[in-house]
């Protein structure tokens, strides 16, 4: 991949890759899927699932079509067959499509693999160009340092911020496949590219990517996320929780109203901040820790919110 700088935040990176994803196939129209969240600008608003958000815009947001994520149709309902049906009618309109492979904002749905890699033969299939915004599930958060490399898919641009600083400072990149880099100098360009310190902190944490100890460790420590999340779950069954996600960005989806809300709050008061997720329902209670975090850490982590969840669960 070619390394873009496109500027100090995600939703810029989202919208460098729309623009030449646009230019490169001289079509108009992006499909994003149900739940998907990309960024705040206009262009990467026109592709989120959330209302609210997209109400903010104060003007009607165009060139975009949402398609069904993994599993919204339910579990018997490949839902790339209704891409797959949606890109054969509108033939020479769509220029890309952007995807998530965990949901970060949206409530931690995390697409199969083999959908993924459906999904890549799909845009192959119609010529229409494969985005992966990793923006949030990227960085080793999965596990791997790109979250859709189980899934063996190479996608035409992906685009990466957050943990590429390794330390909170504003960094995004846009990776672009060579023969698609079809910029001319200057042509999409602006001030804040390259945030100096970010630099130094972003090659301190592609050092821990020399060997494989990262990702072992992201992926054991996974484990116990896992194991602790199913046994908060099956504990209270009056929240009716679920486990969603992957690796480092996982979490409990309860359906009763607010409750995601009041288990964060508890785990402040606690001292463990914690976000929710899920767009505007706010109905998954959502874990982030840092990849180094350490055993004790995770441990205690975990052990608070068990204790918030045992303070607010019905
Ligand atoms: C998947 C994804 N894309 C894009 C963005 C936008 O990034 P930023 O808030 O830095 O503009 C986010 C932010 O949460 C995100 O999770």
């Amino acid at each position: 991949y070619k390394v873009m700088f496109p500027g100090p935040t995600g939703t810029n990176a989202v919208e460098a890759a729309l623009k030449l994803v646009r230019k490169v196939t001289g079509r108009q129209d992006i499909v994003s899927f149900t739940n998907a969240f990309h960024g705040m600008t206009l262009g990467a608003l026109a592709l989120s699932g959330n209302v609210v958000k997209r109400e903010s815009a104060g003007i009607p947001l165009q060139h975009q079509l949402t398609a069904p994520y993994d599993g919204e149709l339910g579990v018997d309902v490949d839902t790339v067959s209704v891409l797959d049906a949606m890109l054969a009618d509108s033939p020479n309109s769509v220029a890309g499509v952007i995807v998530e492979t965990v949901q970060g904002e949206g409530g931690l749905h995390s697409a199969d693999f083999g959908w993924l890699r459906r999904l890549s033969e799909c845009c192959k299939r119609h010529d229409v160009l494969l985005i992966v915004d990793d923006i949030q599930a990227g960085c080793g958060r999965t596990g791997t340092f790109f979250s859709f490399e189980p899934a063996s898919i190479e996608p035409d641009v992906i685009c990466l911020s957050k943990s590429i600083s390794g330390s909170g400072l504003p960094m995004s990149l846009t990776l672009i496949r060579p023969d698609l880099d079809i910029w001319s100098p200057g042509e999409h360009n602006g001030t804040f590219r390259g945030n100096n310190a970010a630099f130094v902190t972003a090659t301190e944490a592609l050092s821990w990517w020399v060997d494989d100890s990262l990702t072992n460790d992201v992926h054991r420590k996974s484990e116990m996320i896992r194991a602790e999340l199913e046994s908060i779950a099956t504990e209270h069954e009056s929240m009716r929780a679920t486990v969603r996600g992957r690796g480092f960005l996982q979490g409990l989806h309860t359906p009763i109203a607010g409750l995601a809300s009041q288990i964060c709050a508890a785990a402040f008061e606690r001292g463990l901040l914690m976000e929710t997720s899920g767009g505007a329902a706010s109905d998954v209670v959502k874990l982030m820790p840092p990849l180094t975090i350490e055993d004790t850490q995770l441990e205690n982590g975990l052990a608070i919110l068990r204790a918030s969840v045992e303070a607010a669960a019905p």
